[in-house]
Formats: structure tokens, C-alpha cells, sequence
């Protein structure tokens, strides 16, 4: 079977409500777990490839709460990730909250009833906020700051920052390891969730080159900062990439080219890490 990467979104667990489906995701797991891979879950609650009943917004703020309960519970249980994403992109580039189903319905107080549901399901696995544009210094990675301070003081189980890192050749922000850093002192984890630097096409040379030392700025920047537990990459050939679909005019992020041979991207990891 292949494997289909946006298995254990909405969509794809609970397509209707109470309804489960957990094959896709499963046939991930298990080639995880037979290869010693470490499973990262993603994701409880987003906006996007959410079901369209819940997108819907028909429910009020009690029975979509116990709705975020069931989901949340049932997908944590089941799969039973060493991380999970249990929240993913709540804000917005200015640091506001993104009004979402959630967010409309049930006010910011999702946020902790997501991550307390995923800790009684599972209590050894990891809770980690993720969302992009919260690689530099600036207000979204401010607000994730002052969010997961507020977390932890109301004692709400919060264990990391997951931070996207979908950059672009050249624009790798200079305040990465700096903001890394401050996550880190809030004494959670942090980790590179989904890294890709993607380029505009055509592919030449110098992006290419350019590219190599952009993925080795994001490794050093989290290999420097204690608290950066790891780096993982969004996919890993540019022939299954998600960018050109998403990113018009733009493509070949990953360290693998489109006929799975090494690009310079992948030197560059190596020799950073
Ligand atoms: C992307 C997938 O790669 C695509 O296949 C899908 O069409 C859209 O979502 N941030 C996330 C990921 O947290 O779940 C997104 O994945 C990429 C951005």
C-alpha cells in the first residue's frame, strides 16, 4: 500500500462523526515502528484538511468541546506517537489567533482542552504547538511564546514548540537560532517539524548552492540551541513535494531531486549535523 502522508488529519481519522479510520496512518506506523522510527502524530486540531462536518460550524461551543475531546482522545489512544502535533498553526502572521471553527466556537480554551485530552490518552507521548512562520524573531513567534508561558503557568501539559521551516532559498531568517533559543528557555522542547527551502524554478547551479548552505544554517541554528530535539524534513524527494502544488512558479525543496538522487541540499545536512 502506499503511503499517503496526511493519514491521521481530520479528513482522513473521523470522515464522519464517530467514525474512525486508521489504516493508512497504521501502514505508516508499523514500517516506523519495524525500522526503529520515531512517530511523530499530526495532528489533532487544525483548520485545514478538516472534516467537512465539523468546517461546517453547526455545533455550539459544548458539543464541538466534547467533539475536540472524542477526536483528540480516540487519535492519540489509537496510534499512540512518540509526538504529538496536537495543535497546529492556531495564529496568524501579526500573532493574533486564527479564527477557526475552534477558535469561533470555543474561544482559545481549545488550545488546553486539546492538549489536556492528548495527555490523558497517552501519557508518555510528547505535546508540542506547531505552526510556520515562527522560525525568526517577530510577532507570531512572540505570541507562541507568550502562549506556551501562559500554558505553563496555568499548568496545562505542554512538552514543545514545533517549529515548520517552510523557507525559501536565500530567506532563511538570521534571528533562527536566537529565536530558537528563547522557545528553549521557556523549558520546553523544540523541534523543526516539516523543513523544506523551496526555490523559484528553474533549477540552476547557484540556487542549488545556495540551498546547500541555507539547510545547513537551519541544522546548525538547532544543533547550537539545546533544547532543539530534531529536524524533520516535509517529505523528502521534490517529486512528492507539496510546493509546487501550493507554491505556483515554485518548487524543488527537499535534499532529493525529482529522479531521487542527492542534491547539494543533502551535503549540507550532513555536513552540519
Ligand atoms: C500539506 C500536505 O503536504 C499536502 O499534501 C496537503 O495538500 C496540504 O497540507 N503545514 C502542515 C502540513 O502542517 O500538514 C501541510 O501539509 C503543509 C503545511
Amino acid at each position: 500500500m502506499p503511503l499517503k502522508s496526511n493519514s491521521m488529519k481530520w479528513f482522513a481519522t473521523e470522515p464522519s462523526r464517530g467514525n474512525f479510520t486508521f489504516a493508512d496512518g497504521d501502514v505508516i506506523v508499523e514500517l516506523a515502528k519495524k525500522n526503529g522510527q520515531l512517530i511523530r502524530g499530526h495532528n489533532c486540531v487544525w483548520h485545514s484538511q478538516l472534516a467537512p462536518w465539523v468546517e461546517a460550524g453547526h455545533f455550539d461551543n459544548a458539543t464541538l468541546r466534547s467533539i475536540v475531546e472524542t477526536h483528540c482522545h480516540t487519535l492519540v489512544k489509537h496510534y499512540k506517537g512518540d509526538i504529538w502535533d496536537v495543535v497546529n498553526e492556531p495564529f496568524n502572521d501579526d500573532g493574533t489567533f486564527r479564527e477557526t471553527v475552534f477558535y469561533n466556537t470555543i474561544g482559545p480554551s481549545y488550545i488546553p482542552l486539546a492538549l489536556r485530552t492528548a495527555r490523558s490518552a497517552d501519557p508518555r507521548a510528547k505535546l508540542y504547538i506547531n505552526d510556520y512562520n515562527i522560525e525568526g524573531l517577530g510577532a507570531k513567534s512572540t505570541a507562541m511564546l507568550n502562549l506556551v508561558q501562559q500554558l505553563k503557568r496555568g499548568r496545562v501539559p505542554i512538552d514543545g514548540i514545533g517549529v515548520q521551516g517552510h523557507l525559501v532559498v536565500g530567506e532563511v531568517p538570521t534571528t533562527i537560532q536566537a529565536n530558537l533559543q528563547a522557545f528553549a528557555d521557556l523549558g520546553v522542547e523544540v523541534a523543526i517539524t516539516e523543513l523544506d527551502i523551496r526555490m523559484d524554478l528553474p533549477v540552476t547551479n547557484a540556487k542549488l548552492a545556495q540551498q546547500k548552505v541555507d539547510y545547513q544554517t537551519v541544522i546548525s541554528a538547532c544543533k547550537a540551541v539545546k533544547g532543539c530535539i530534531g529536524v524533520t524534513i516535509w517529505d523528502w524527494t521534490d517529486k512528492y513535494s507539496w510546493v509546487p502544488g501550493v507554491f505556483p512558479g515554485q518548487g524543488a525543496p527537499l535534499p532529493w531531486d525529482e529522479n531521487l538522487v542527492k542534491k547539494p541540499a543533502y551535503d549540507g545536512i550532513v555536513d552540519a549535523w
